[in-house]
């Protein structure tokens, strides 16, 4: 039996280094998530494959976890397994595939994340179920045993996801009731290294003691107070009090010439304050933009040689994954003839993978548009609105068949539907060839409470509202889709 689980990236928002040197920090989780596969095996050793840093094939005795030589990406697993053996021992083999939705390069976390997967994957597999805190020990160990020093904020976010103000070594894990943030993120394309940075500011902390401890103090004091204004959603404080903690990280050595050029390109075009985001030399930067400055600044921020990345904060926790990430896709060419099968796993991360999937607008006898509510706990895009019913076309069936097929497990409903159009669609990790249809129907719905949260019929008038007062999240495939039916223009 195997099992797979999923935990999400973090954004560093306030407060890096000082959390190292028992401060607070702010830290948010990402709607991009790593996610380990694990079995239990009967050959006593433990194989690894983690494509997306480089390991393929890699096997070793379990008596020798933890011993001699062991490949850089293969370190954060391998010392998890080692230490929740040592913690719960159990003596069958371990085979774990990973997979990540987001490049490692960013800075987002994947090493912590993977450990968190692992461990947890670990214990739902033995039986033996640790709580959050217990899950957070073990990951913290596991990083300490690696690479010596951090606060453990990224273990935190990776294991309770959303927002929360934390305090080094989980002294204090306070999750926080934030709105959507507004921010606008920037890639340096410089891979820092985090080890390193938090060396040299610890040469900076013993060479000048006081100097150092009194910019910690300060990043803790407006840390505080940012607490208190994402809470109060007032952004643009939020926005001058990263100003001053970019301040403060200048004033320590961590910013770059490049993470500078795109925290003033960002401000120039209307940010109301931007910082770097993380270990500093490189990785992300993050701004607090208004929604009418978005477009001036992603554009301001490529202009001066970054990459935007689009990322949702807030993103739910680890959990085990229900969808059978062995289910297999029909994966096709750009002429939508059939060239093979894949995993759905294969097929979340792989572009080059274009895969079959399926829409339904569903409209009412007024002409309204039901519009379903993402699931809290859905890896991507959780709480947006997306169309009536989606999802993926399964090996034997057609695209008619797997809409009826969605039809019925998400909306409890059998209705005529009438095929639209097909379209090729692409996703930063993913592409679909993905085929709309549409059908009239005034309701009852069966609703599946762990697709989504609600549906509800919205007029034309309703949409265009709460998208220009952003009260409104649509997922892009809702937004092409109510494109191509003439509902937006
Ligand atoms: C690195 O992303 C953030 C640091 O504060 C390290 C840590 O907290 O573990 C520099």
């Amino acid at each position: 039996m195997n099992i797979t689980v999923s935990a999400p990236g973090k954004l560093m928002i306030f407060g890096e280094h000082a959390v190292v040197y028992d401060r607070p920090c702010l830290v948010t989780a990402v709607d991009q998530r790593m996610r380990a596969t694990v079995e239990l095996t009967d050959d006593n050793a433990f194989h690894l494959d983690a494509p997306e840093v480089n390991v393929s094939g890699y096997k070793r005795p379990m008596t020798e976890l933890g011993t001699g030589d062991i490949p850089k990406g293969a370190k954060f697993v391998e010392i998890a397994v080692k230490n929740f053996i040592e913690k719960y021992p159990f003596s069958s083999g371990i085979q774990i595939v990973t997979a990540s939705d987001f490049s490692s390069l960013f800075g987002f976390g994947s090493s912590s994340a993977s450990t968190v997967c692992v461990l947890k994957a670990l214990s739902e597999l033995t039986g033996k179920i640790l709580d959050n805190k217990a899950l957070f020990d073990l990951a913290y160990k596991t990083v300490l045993d690696v690479q010596g020093k951090g606060s453990g904020f990224d273990v935190a976010a990776a294991i309770y996801g959303g927002t929360l103000y934390f305090v080094t070594g989980g002294n204090i894990i306070e999750p926080l009731q934030v709105d959507t943030m507004p921010l606008v993120i920037g890639y340096t394309g410089v891979k820092a290294d985090t080890v390193t940075l938090m060396t040299a500011v610890a040469e900076k902390m013993k060479a000048q003691p006081e100097r150092v401890g009194r910019i910690y103090d300060a990043i803790a004091k407006l840390t505080e107070e940012a607490k208190t204004k994402l809470l109060e959603g007032d952004w643009e404080r939020v926005g001058r009090l990263m100003d001053f903690n970019q301040d403060y990280l200048r004033d320590v050595g961590v910013s770059s010439e490049i993470l500078e050029a795109l925290i003033s390109a960002a401000k120039s075009a209307g940010a109301f304050g931007a910082k770097l985001s993380g270990a500093g030399g490189g990785d992300c930067m993050i701004s607090v933009t208004p929604d009418h400055s978005r477009p001036n600044v992603e554009a301001a921020i490529e202009a001066a040689g970054g990459q935007v990345i689009h990322i949702a904060a807030n993103a739910p926790g680890v959990r085990v994954e229900t969808d059978d990430q062995n289910e297999l896709f029909v994966v096709v060419d750009e002429n939508d003839h059939v060239v093979g099968h894949k995993t759905r796993q294969e097929c979340n991360h792989n572009p080059a993978l274009i895969h079959r999937a399926v829409e339904l607008l569903i409209f009412d006898s007024h002409g309204r548009v039901l519009l379903q509510k993402r699931s809290m706990t859905k890896d991507t895009r959780p709480g947006f609105w997306s169309t009536s019913v989606g999802g993926h076309v399964g090996k034997d069936e057609s695209y008619e068949t797997a809409m009826r097929r969605e039809l019925q497990e998400e909306l409890g409903i059998q209705i005529p539907i009438v095929y639209v159009s097909k379209q090729i669609v692409h996703f930063t990790e993913e592409t679909e060839m993905e085929a709309l249809f549409t059908a009239t129907y005034d309701g009852p719905f069966h609703t599946n409470p762990q697709e989504m949260d609600e549906v509800k019929f919205f007029d034309k008038r309703e949409i265009v509202f709460g998208l220009a007062t952003n009260k409104l999240q649509l997922t892009e495939a809702a937004l092409q889709n109510l494109k191509t039916m003439g509902v937006l223009s």
